[in-house]
């Protein structure tokens, strides 16, 4: 990958002032508690117009492990590509972090990529943080076991509303945290709420801790669209399955089999729109609720925002961070960000 190359938006700029501190409100949930009263959000996403079910309800375990195979598919190229950029440049990334840093995982999920970072990075503690709590409980208690002698901790939270990672994280000054958000999830936000999001986690890194987060590049439609609808047809069962975790949640009669899979990009906004489209006639109900899909409706369940380097860099600079460097890979189909107050 010698080609692979980095290249700073920013030259060496001072870190800025010191920030002020976190505005996110804190919203705290005890263990075993709902985040948030789930099937009123999924009720009035399915009343909507057009109807949505938000992408976070993709991950139930089922879906965890459906976005896992997705990672391996020969049209999934995000992953692969993400990974040899982090391959490439892991060395030069590593340098430019504090020492003894607290390394919070972002959306850890089965914690897979920090465990190529951890054993390279000063950092005292691991904190996986994500809205699938059983799944991550588990899959945190595998990094522990990996990397025994660093704590290890797992935190619920839903990115979608507010929530508060100060709870989590200890003496920012002698532990700056490295914020690690893989695998171009920020593109399931759309780009105002990306900006609010970062700008709160900004705030939450203090002056010395960073945010290294990677965001998937524009390209050619078809490379971009074959990603989200592969001929093995894994991505359709993983959207699918979105309508299972809402007859568990909401009590809906949902067949999947009623609704086909579809991946378009939309080249004005941006963005690839994963949907679910009515096969035929479909009545759901739940409770004494229901709507009526005709042949053609569609369900919107998840938007993946496509960026140019310089449109992303623009958006990290608006959320606060003055020290900004970016990584590709050849084809500068996906980058890696880090990005500093
Ligand atoms: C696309 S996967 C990425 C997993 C892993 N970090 C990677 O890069 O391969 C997205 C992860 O974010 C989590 N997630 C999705 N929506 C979320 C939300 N609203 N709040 C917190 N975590 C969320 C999912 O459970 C899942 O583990």
């Amino acid at each position: 990958m010698t080609n692979i190359r980095p290249y700073s938006l920013t030259p060496a700029a001072a870190v800025a002032a010191a920030p002020e501190k976190t505005a996110v409100q804190p919203r705290r949930h005890p263990e075993g508690v709902p985040l948030d009263n789930r099937a009123a959000e999924l009720a009035a996403g399915l009343q909507a117009e057009p109807a949505r079910i938000d992408p976070k309800f993709l991950y139930d375990a089922q879906g965890c492990v459906l976005f896992n195979a997705i990672c391996e598919l020969e049209e999934y190229y995000p992953t692969r590509t993400e990974r040899a950029i982090f391959e490439a440049h892991r060395a030069a990334i590593v340098r430019s972090l504090p020492a003894s840093v607290q390394w919070v995982d972002l959306g850890c999920g089965d914690c897979a990529k920090s465990r190529d970072w951890l054993p390279h990075v000063d950092a005292c503690r691991y904190v996986g943080v994500d809205i699938a709590a059983d799944w991550v409980r588990r899959e945190v208690a595998a990094l522990g076991r990996h990397f025994p002698q660093m704590p290890c901790e797992a935190m619920e939270a839903d990115f979608s509303g507010e929530f508060d990672l100060h709870g989590a994280l200890v003496d920012l000054h002698e532990h700056p945290p490295v914020f690690f958000y893989p695998g171009s999830s920020i593109g399931n936000f759309s780009p105002g709420r990306a900006v609010a999001f970062m700008a709160a986690i900004g705030r939450e890194a203090g002056a010395r801790g960073c945010l290294l987060i990677s965001a998937d590049l524009r390209k050619d439609r078809q490379t971009m669209e074959r990603a989200y609808a592969d001929d093995l047809g894994v991505t359709a069962a993983f959207n699918r399955n979105v309508l299972r975790v809402c007859n568990r949640v909401l009590g809906t009669d949902f067949q999947p089999a009623d609704f086909a899979h579809e991946a378009i990009f939309d080249a004005e906004r941006g963005r690839i729109e994963m949907r679910l489209r009515a096969r035929k006639r479909v009545r759901v109900r739940w409770g004494a609720m229901g709507r009526t899909f005709q042949p053609g409706d569609a369900i919107v369940t998840e938007h993946s925002y496509k960026y140019t380097p310089e449109q992303f860099d623009g958006m990290l600079a608006e959320a606060g961070f003055s020290v900004r460097s970016m990584w590709t890979d050849p084809r500068a189909w996906f980058g890696v960000f880090l990005a500093q107050r």
